[in-house]
């Protein structure tokens, strides 16, 4: 009872619901309501699939394709990334059907054959290149680390579509495919956590494939993605607000993220917060191991500093501390401000080491490393509250 949506004359919608997912790409990305894989079925003189699915849900999208071409052959696949999210019901689709010709970008037709092993003749293509399928004409366009090497997008011109695979994505899941269904603001902070997620440690990529397609003075009508719903009446607002995100513009706020167990690390942090928020510095203030990540990471994308605060344990950081550095660290926001602070009961290097380990994260703040023994006095709070307060007016100054 799976049945194609219509999207436009020529296009139809023919991808899966995946209803109960609530961890997109393993752990890394905790979601809430599930996500889509975007299929689309171009219906000219030559029939064109946009991407495959994830393997699980192959019946789905078969489902769907034949409740618009029955029988037909499909004529052209197009895999605009190997990632299985995109990829894995390929082979199975290709079974079905043997003649299909498949596109592919170099890196994509190298991720292929080194995960599924198998050539199917793979027709190789590069920006420029262009496959004619009727009255419409698609134009390949490669779009390296957004998110994978191989990644790509596809213009069909008939229609003025741009198909962006992961670029321009988000988590939603619904029946209404198109934008003008929803707030702006809804849509574009699903859009913002998609890309803090997922595409953030490669911003200068981004910036300059907008500018690539940009310069290609391409008339776009509809930016369908791989996941959620399709860009069409807020296509200006979202890319720019894509090239802020892209650039990690940042308003005045600051991110706290800590563990604690006996609430010491609990107060300095919100010490700090209170002293950042009443000098007009906005704290989002975070206990990691009670917050999913994905809302920190989005948090952060237009923030001006981290601060991470741990207690000392067994002679070291909390760990989920030790890994929220390494994951900070390869989100490549290099020029974010970041400090540490924690408390210790008889060992206090982890804690003033903590820096060290944070220095590659970003700005390591000139004297921001507070180290406090046991429960901090009240002396203890006035200096933190101060430090604060001088961290907002720094903050203040930059942009
Ligand atoms: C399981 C556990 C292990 C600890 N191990 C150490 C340690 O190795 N070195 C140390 O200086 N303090 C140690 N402490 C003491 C804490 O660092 C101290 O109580 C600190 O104030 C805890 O901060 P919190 O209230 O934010 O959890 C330990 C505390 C706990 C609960
Ligand atoms: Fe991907
Ligand atoms: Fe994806």
């Amino acid at each position: 009872m799976k049945k194609a949506i219509k999207i436009t004359d020529n296009v139809y919608y023919v991808g899966a619901h995946d209803y109960n997912l609530r961890d997109f790409h393993g752990s890394m990305y905790p979601i809430n309501e599930g996500a889509t894989y975007n299929a689309y079925l171009i219906v000219d003189e030559k029939i064109t699939l946009i991407d495959t699915v994830e393997i699980d849900f192959y019946d789905e999208m078969l489902e769907r394709i034949r409740s618009i071409i029955g029988d037909r052959m499909i004529d052209n696949i197009i895999i605009q990334h190997a990632e299985s999210d995109h990829s894995s019901a390929f082979m199975k689709l290709m079974n079905e059907y043997p003649k299909a010709k498949a596109y592919v970008s170099i890196s994509g037709k190298r991720a292929m054959l080194a995960q599924f092993f198998k050539d199917y003749d793979y027709q190789s293509v590069k920006t420029g290149d262009t496959l004619n399928i009727g009255r419409g004409t698609l134009t390949f366009i490669e779009m390296p680390m957004i998110h994978w090497p191989d990644n790509m997008a596809t213009y069909f011109d008939d229609d003025r579509i741009l198909f962006s695979n992961d670029a321009f994505g988000q988590h939603i899941i619904s029946f209404k495919k198109f934008d003008d269904d929803y707030d702006y603001s809804y849509l574009i902070a699903k859009a913002k956590e998609y890309y803090a997620n997922i595409v953030m440690p490669y911003g200068k990529n981004v910036l300059n494939k907008l500018k690539a397609i940009a310069d290609l003075e391409l008339a776009i009508d509809y930016i369908a993605p791989s996941h959620g719903i399709i860009w069409h009446k807020y296509i200006g607002k979202m890319l720019a607000d894509y090239k802020d995100f892209a650039s990690l513009k940042s308003k005045d706020k600051v991110v706290i993220v800590y563990e604690s167990v006996w609430n010491n690390t609990k107060t300095i942090a919100e010490t700090l917060a209170e002293g950042l928020g009443q000098n007009d510095i906005e704290p989002k203030v975070y206990k990691l191991s009670k917050t999913d990540s994905s809302l920190i990471l989005s948090e952060l994308l237009d923030a001006k500093a981290l601060l991470i605060g741990s207690g000392c344990y067994n002679n070291t950081l909390a760990s989920e501390i030790c890994s929220f550095i390494d994951k900070a660290i390869s989100l490549n926001i290099k020029d974010k401000y970041v400090g540490t602070f924690g408390s210790y009961g008889w060992n206090k290097l982890p804690i003033v080491n903590m820096d060290k380990k944070a220095e590659n994260i970003g700005i390591l703040l000139e004297d921001f490393n507070i180290a406090i023994n046991y429960a901090p006095t009240q002396e203890d709070l006035e200096a933190v509250y101060e430090k604060a307060q001088k961290l907002a007016e720094f903050l203040k100054e930059k942009n």
